[in-house]
């Protein structure tokens, strides 16, 4: 009996995770990554899931390419904590690259997507600095109106350096950041394949 209740609540598990991962637009290789049992507790996730736990509100995640920037980013929007919030999975969380940000609110038929990303309790918005230059007030516009919400959390990830990202969108990004939100620096680069128990908390797979 017991067995059978376990067994259902573990398909059910699975199949809300990955309707609501979709209906997020997290990307599908990350999603496939959980799939398989190959996601592992890197540095780069512990560190990021501790600062929204620690009720950090805006996250920056910088480095070079490979270093698990946008999977530690997904395991914030999939930790189990923050699926079943009340309205159901819509606005809960959303995934979004700057490019395609900038792109959609430029685009009459995609209100409805960057009204989404505005309002989204849990966003992430993938690789910035990607965005064409003249684009960068609309994450900056984006970055500062969240802020102002006291609710929402943002995770922001870009292979610019500190340096590089405060060139790009100002002093003024880069040092609130580092006042009410935290900067994390992701360095070890992660190889694909290897096989490690999940995250503690971030994935109830029995
Ligand atoms: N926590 C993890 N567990 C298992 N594999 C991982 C993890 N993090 C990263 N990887 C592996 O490393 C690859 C690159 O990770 P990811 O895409 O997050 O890097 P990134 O820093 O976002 O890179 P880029 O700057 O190019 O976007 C993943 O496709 C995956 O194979
Ligand atoms: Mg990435």
């Amino acid at each position: 009996m017991t067995d059978l209740r376990s067994e259902w609540e573990a398909a059910f598990g699975r199949i809300y995770r990955k309707t609501f991962a979709e209906l997020a637009h997290i990307p599908s290789r990350i999603l496939n990554l959980r799939e398989r049992g190959e996601l592992r507790n890197t540095r780069a996730v512990q560190e990021v899931l501790g600062a929204v736990r620690a009720g950090k509100r805006t996250v920056l995640l910088l480095g070079r390419p490979g270093t698990g920037k946008s999977v530690a980013a997904a395991e914030v929007l999939l930790a189990p904590v923050h699926r079943l919030q009340d309205g159901g999975p819509h606005f809960v969380g959303e995934w979004i690259t700057a490019r395609e940000y900038c792109e959609a609110s430029y685009d009459h038929d995609q209100r409805g997507r960057v009204r989404d990303v505005q309002r989204a309790l849990y966003l992430v918005v993938d690789d910035l600095g990607l965005e064409q230059p003249h684009d960068r007030q609309r994450i900056e516009g984006l970055i500062s109106s969240r802020y102002d919400d006291d609710a929402q959390v943002t995770l922001l990830t870009t292979n610019l350096t500190g340096l590089e990202f405060q060139e790009a969108y100002g002093p003024r990004v880069l040092s609130r950041l580092r006042e009410v939100g935290a900067v994390v620096a992701c360095s070890e680069v992660v190889r694909p394949g290897e096989r490690q128990n999940a995250p503690s908390g971030a994935e109830e797979r029995s």
